[in-house]
């Protein structure tokens, strides 16, 4: 089983749902697409807190195949990569005799792409995915696979959580750390230097000696960053939902990328009153 994160973690399911319901209520009269659902991140199907009255929570995947009015999906996918989860999800699943419900044991970046060229062949699909990952296992090339393809997708950015630790407050990154940022932002590392850090001069006893600095905003500047990089893919991001943990820090900038302009107004509206 999944552990809770925190409010967020229902917050985050709850613009899901809210959004795939607004999604199915646009497509219910439009029988003629077959609708696919994606989790790239999909769990056990339930999630164990730690509240004394509630112990397991419903995951999203649950939630997203309980939805039967005003449609359903046509097709369900869903990957995670823990083989134990996946076997659970399996199990649940089966209850609820989809005609169409897979779970694969696998990394999401592969399937990710197995996808994008399954919409590429399916002209009659739309997508809709959901990408919920606890850290940085999305690498950019999975993200522009899906460039000019039907989809709308929802996808959690570990700005505070983990992007902002990789960038050390010296600049002095270690080389997998370098990797690791260039896959997950599809940048080189020279470029994400000079959007992370600023250098100054300093004159001492000794002549000048060149200071590298972290700039201060360092979390918001990766969410407009990636939000930049979404947008050179899909026409439109909607807002971030920003998700802070109980000390206040920024843990997650939570957003929808699509091509299509009305999926965009959904997406904001849906994310609207979560704004504190
Ligand atoms: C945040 S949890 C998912 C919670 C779930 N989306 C929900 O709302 O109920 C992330 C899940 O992704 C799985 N996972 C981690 N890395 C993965 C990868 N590269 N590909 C697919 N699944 C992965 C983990 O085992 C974990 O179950």
């Amino acid at each position: 089983m999944n552990e809770f994160g925190g409010n967020w973690t229902e917050n985050k399911i709850e613009i899901v749902v809210k959004y795939a319901k607004a999604y199915l209520q646009v497509m219910k009269d439009r029988k003629y697409w077959n609708l696919l659902y994606f989790d790239g991140f999909a769990g056990s199907g339930d999630i164990s807190t730690d509240e004394v009255d509630v112990d397991v929570m419903k995951g999203t995947a649950t939630r997203i195949l309980e939805i039967k009015d005003p449609r359903e999906f046509d097709i369900y996918y869903f990957v995670e990569k823990d083989i134990n989860l996946k076997t659970q999800l399996e199990e649940s699943v089966k209850n609820f005799n989809k005609k169409q419900a897979f779970v694969v044991c696998d990394d999401c970046n592969a399937r990710m792409k197995t996808m994008s060229e399954y919409l590429k062949k399916n002209k009659n699909t739309k997508a809709l995915a959901y990408i919920d990952p606890y850290g940085m296992s999305v690498n950019w090339d999975s993200i522009q696979s899906l460039k000019s393809l039907d989809i709308d997708i929802w996808i959690l950015v570990p700005t505070g959580i983990e992007l902002n630790r990789l960038l050390k407050r010296n600049g002095d990154i270690s080389d997998a750390w370098l990797l690791k940022l260039e896959k997950f932002l599809g940048l080189n590392s020279e470029t994400i230097k000079n959007h992370f850090y600023k250098t100054r001069t300093e004159l001492t006893l000794f002549g000048e000696s060149k200071i590298i600095e972290k700039e201060e905003d360092a979390v918001d500047k990766a969410a407009l960053l990636y939000k930049a990089r979404l947008n050179e893919v899909f026409k439109f991001v909607s807002e971030p939902f920003v998700m802070r943990n109980s000390s206040n820090s920024i843990m997650y900038h939570f957003m929808m990328a699509t091509n299509n302009s009305t999926a965009l107004k959904i997406a904001n509206d849906v994310i609207k009153p979560y704004f504190k």
